[in-house]
């Protein structure tokens, strides 16, 4: 692996500075666009401001904390001193959106301690990049501060304009809502309390999650999230709709009468803010990767990143059924002649996927609800010892399988639906994963529905980020990677555990399925783009060709049309991509099919061609291995003309372009499968216009002639 490091350290050494008005502690980006201002107010308040071209874009913003345990963070500091640092690497990510990752920028570190007593010592580190800023607090070692009890955290980041917002409720246990966009004045995050598709939901504030995304009547583009979130909980951001300011909201836990415990020496994850003259700009920074951690696992080639099928949407669909009919007879699942014939994970249907996805290049096939528990998943108080991780259903052999898979070059897909019952999943993960690792199972999903047991818990406190991240560390002993469903947020650390692979964190395709809100709008992936995308890859299952599918529910469907449900898989980054629908859907529609089987995973190099938050993008990738380019392009519930000049292709070299696009009245609801393949040669200096209907998209696969 390539890695250039160049660091330049400055140390500034003023020893008991006295709080300095006109003195201001700076640094500055590479290209110098971005400026970041600390300092200390006449009560020895920390604050910071950003500056972009110029312009103000975070006011005087307050940092602090309050404790359970001891007196507050947030005045009487001087500053110690200070460190700035120059950085600059190329890393490169094991599998990704692109190779080669830049990280290059400016550090300023301003240590600080109280100048009344008990003078407790506090650091704050700020990265400043072209792209935006991360800045998280340092607590050293000292001797008279051992441990904290944080109540909360006092992050600002105070507004200068009333951006125009999309953002979901800071909800603690669930990112799984539709974006809602209004100004920062607007938001009314209350509002979705009474949510009826969630299976946990639990909004206490007028707070958002992260990443939330502001465009700005300047173009000025902003999202805020957080960075290498460890051992601490998930951040929200409180709305002050008069002052326009965001503040740091924890998720707490209704078992501790605090938010996060932690011994020192500790450091926060990093907060983050990415800037950009425009939306395309938001997608390709680097900035929450590049604020983590390398890679802490080492080599995980034993991963590959791969397209796959599986028993998974007939049971959205109610084709078929998770659970086989057992009973618990004395703490055992017995099958006592109640099995009800629905089962959908016997070894004769996921033989039939590894057939399918050996024809057709697919090289994982999932199969949910293979083991013993589902009778009992949902909507039951005691969950704790009712799922096994090994035990199969009768209907189902995993040797015959695992074989069958073998011989066609198909690997299976572990599932792990825990029930949000952590106790249980932790006690069996290393059984579980070694049975996986006997198999040569490299991946697993894992699931968290319900509210978490141990009660009073929710999925994005601390507990639960220890818990998703234990989980990781310990399924890399395995060679196990992870792609979590009702996970906690991406912050990026698929970096440091690249055996991170995906997650959901959104609401995915299985809405469209049974939400009884009509699923997904047209405009729901054209702001996820640009909000959920940016903290790392998306389990989003696309690739649904029966848009209605009015055999198995009238009430239903996907709303986009079929094209774009193929431009999807260069839309949507994850390196492990579904292809989601029934088998016999696929085979009725061999056309379009041919997208799915010839579409990379891995990818060299990524463009952001063009878009707008929450209307359209257009995304062209270069596979690794191939050289090839695939093009996607969606567009909200409005039709759309888009210019792409190709100039992006290598020089010198021919492709054939086979273009799925929108047919004629092609539309998300009135016509969603009309569909128009063309064949044509394209090269470096070639321009086309990409005609997109309501909710429609293009997919192009640009092989090398
Ligand atoms: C919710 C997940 O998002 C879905 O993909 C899965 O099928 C079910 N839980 C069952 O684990
Ligand atoms: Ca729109």
């Amino acid at each position: 692996m390539r890695v250039l490091i160049t660091i330049i350290i400055a140390f500034v050494l003023q020893s008991c500075m006295s709080p300095d008005k006109k003195r201001v502690f700076e640094a500055e980006s590479s290209n110098g666009l971005v400026k970041l201002h600390f300092n200390l107010s006449d009560e020895g308040e920390p604050y910071y401001l950003v500056m972009r071209d110029n312009k103000t874009v975070i006011d005087t913003s307050f940092l602090g904390f309050e404790f359970k345990n001891t007196a507050a963070f947030d005045k009487n500091f001087i500053i110690k001193n200070t460190e700035t640092k120059t950085f600059n690497e190329t890393w490169q990510m094991p599998w990704g959106e692109q190779l080669d990752v830049e990280n290059n920028y400016r550090e300023l570190k301003v240590m600080l301690q109280e100048k009344v007593s008990p003078e407790r010592f506090l650091n704050i580190v700020f990265r400043v990049y072209d792209d935006g800023v991360g800045f998280r607090y340092e607590f050293p070692e000292q001797a008279r501060l051992k441990e904290v009890e944080i109540t909360e955290e006092h992050t600002q980041f105070n507004l200068t304009q009333d951006y125009k917002t999309f953002w979901i409720p800071g909800d603690w246990d669930i990112y799984e809502h539709l974006y809602s966009t209004t100004k920062l004045s607007e938001i009314d995050a209350l509002k979705y309390v009474d949510h009826v598709n969630l299976a946990q939901t639990y909004i206490p504030e007028n707070a958002v999650n992260t990443p939330v995304t502001m465009v700005g009547d300047d173009g000025i583009h902003l999202s805020f999230h957080e960075a290498a979130l460890v051992d601490y909980s998930g951040m929200t951001l409180k709305v002050d709709t008069e002052k326009l300011c965001l503040e740091s909201h924890l998720v707490g836990s209704q078992n501790t009468d605090y938010k996060v415990k932690r011994s020192l020496p500790f450091h926060t994850p990093w907060r983050a803010i990415q800037m950009t003259d425009n939306a395309p700009d938001l997608i390709t920074s680097n900035l929450i990767v590049n604020l983590n951690d390398p890679n802490k696992i080492g080599d995980v080639s034993w991963f590959k990143p791969m397209k796959y099928t599986g028993v998974w949407w007939e049971m959205h669909l109610g084709k078929s059924s998770w659970d086989y009919g057992m009973e618990m007879v004395d703490g055992q699942w017995l099958d006592t002649g109640k099995a009800h014939g629905k089962h959908g994970a016997t070894t004769e249907n996921v033989k039939n996927f590894i057939d399918f996805s050996a024809k057709h290049n697919i090289k994982g096939v999932l199969v949910e609800g293979w083991n013993t528990g589902w009778e009992r998943w949902i909507g039951f108080e005691d969950r704790e010892g009712v799922f096994d991780f090994v035990t199969t259903y009768p209907d189902y052999d995993f040797d015959e399988v695992i074989n069958y898979g073998k011989e066609k070059g198909v690997d299976i897909i572990m599932h792990h639906e825990s029930s949000a019952a952590t106790e249980t999943y932790t006690k069996q993960q290393d059984t579980a994963f070694a049975l996986m690792q006997h198999y040569g199972i490299h991946s697993v999903k894992t699931g968290y529905v319900g509210k978490i047991l141990p009660k009073g818990e929710y999925h994005h406190g601390q507990y639960m980020v220890n818990h998703y991240n234990t989980t990781v560390e310990k399924a890399a002993k395995y060679e196990v990677a992870i792609n979590a469903h009702e996970p906690i947020k991406a912050t990026g650390l698929r970096r440091t555990y690249p055996n991170t692979i995906s997650r959901e964190g959104l609401r995915g395709q299985e809405f469209n399925a049974w939400a009884q809100d009509g699923g997904n709008p047209p405009e729901h992936l054209p702001i996820v783009a640009f909000t959920r995308m940016l903290a790392g890859p998306i389990d989003f299952t696309p690739g649904i060709f029966n848009i209605k599918f009015d055999e198995y529910k009238k009430e239903n469907q996907v709303n986009t049309t079929l094209a774009q449900q193929l431009a999807l898989y260069v839309v949507i980054y994850s390196p492990i991509q579904m292809a989601a629908d029934l088998v016999e859907h696929y085979e009725a529609n061999p056309e379009p099919l041919q997208f799915i089987k010839d579409v990379g995973v891995d990818w060299e190099m990524t463009k952001v061609l063009n878009g707008e938050v929450g209307d359209y993008v257009t995304i062209a990738r270069k596979e690794r291995l191939t050289g090839n380019w695939f093009l996607g392009s969606i567009t909200d519930e409005n039709a759309r003309e888009l210019e792409v000049d190709f100039d992006f292709l290598d020089a010198n070299q021919t492709y054939i372009a086979t273009i799925y696009k929108d047919g004629n009245n092609a539309h998300w609801n009135d016509n969603p499968l009309a569909l128009e393949i063309e064949t044509i040669t394209i090269n470096k200096s070639s321009k086309l216009t990409l005609i997109l209907a309501e909710g429609g998209g293009c997919a192009i696969s640009l092989i090398k002639n």
